[in-house]
């Protein structure tokens, strides 16, 4: 539950957060008419600030919306909400602002609504996650971070009223992602993962390990990964800025693997790791 007390930005202001208030007009109010953007931040630095900015451009661009603030723009107000080298993330969400009255149709002339919270990240338990499959039933624009997330939040609680901490998602037989996350596999020894596409959001901690992964001779292909196939991988594991990569040791009910941490998933989260300690050290 973030402070009451923590200082956000709203359209040009900075105020408590108790204080930040929207219209009910607003669109992402009434219509879910947004995007946004999650940014872990480790030493005061932002991980992967260009790439996040560069999928916030594309997120905008994909509902028609031009970006409301240049890049030295966005970092002045992170360097603004980032308190201490505490582990942080930066949450951030812009909607189409707000109408004179609920209609689908654009409003003309109307600013965005622009808002930017920085709060503590929660630790990540050291154990492995229990995981369920469910069918995906969202659209067909997962590439785009829209804050329109009914579909994920249902498939999500499904998940935790099962007491798992994650809903796989399947569609025509294949992995996609997660409600959350992406997925990753290893099956017979290489290290999988579905191909970017529009039916998954292009996760900056997915392309992180698939790049720690091809710097360090881990055997890795990006392409369909079929549930017949999750079902007997040797390690399952997702992947999120919150999450980081979060092992999954049971599968709808049946143990992943042997049911212990896999090796190659102690190999990424060593290199995982380290790259956050280099980002700390100013070594990045
Ligand atoms: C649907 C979905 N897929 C994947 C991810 C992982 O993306 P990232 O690694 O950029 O946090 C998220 C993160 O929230 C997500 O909501």
């Amino acid at each position: 539950m973030p402070n009451q007390e923590l200082i956000v930005y709203l359209n040009g202001e900075y105020l408590p957060l108790r204080l930040a208030k929207i219209s009910v007009l607003d669109r992402g109010f009434l219509f879910g008419d947004g995007v946004y953007e999650m940014i872990p931040v480790y030493g005061g630095k932002p991980l992967r600030l260009a790439e996040h900015l560069e999928r916030l451009e594309n997120s905008l661009s994909g509902i028609r919306m031009a970006s409301p603030l240049d890049e030295g723009q966005w970092v002045d107000i992170f360097n603004r909400l980032i308190c201490g080298s505490q582990d942080q993330s930066i949450y951030l969400q812009i909607t189409r602002g707000v109408g004179t009255k609920r209609d689908h149709a654009f409003p003309a002339g109307v600013a965005p609504t622009v808002f930017v919270m920085c709060a503590p990240i929660a630790p990540i338990p050291a154990s492995g996650a229990k995981a369920i499959t469910l069918p995906d039933i969202r659209w067909q624009w997962c590439h785009i971070k829209a804050i329109t997330l009914l579909a994920n939040v249902l498939q999500r609680q499904q998940a935790l009223d099962e007491g798992c901490a994650e809903a796989i998602l399947i569609r025509d037989g294949d992995v996609m992602e997660g409600a959350a996350s992406n997925v990753f596999a290893v099956v017979d020894g290489v290290l999988l993962t579905p191909p970017k596409g529009n039916y998954i959001l292009p996760g900056i901690t997915r392309d992180l390990v698939v790049e720690l992964a091809q710097a360090n001779a881990i055997p890795l292909e990006q392409r369909s990964i079929s549930l017949e196939e999750l079902r007997v991988a040797e390690e399952v594991w997702l992947t999120s800025s919150m999450r980081e990569v979060l092992p999954v040791v049971e599968l709808d009910g049946r143990t992943v693997g042997n049911g212990e941490i896999g090796p190659v998933w102690a190999r990424m989260n060593a290199l995982y790791q380290a790259f956050k300690e280099q980002l700390r050290t100013g070594l990045l």
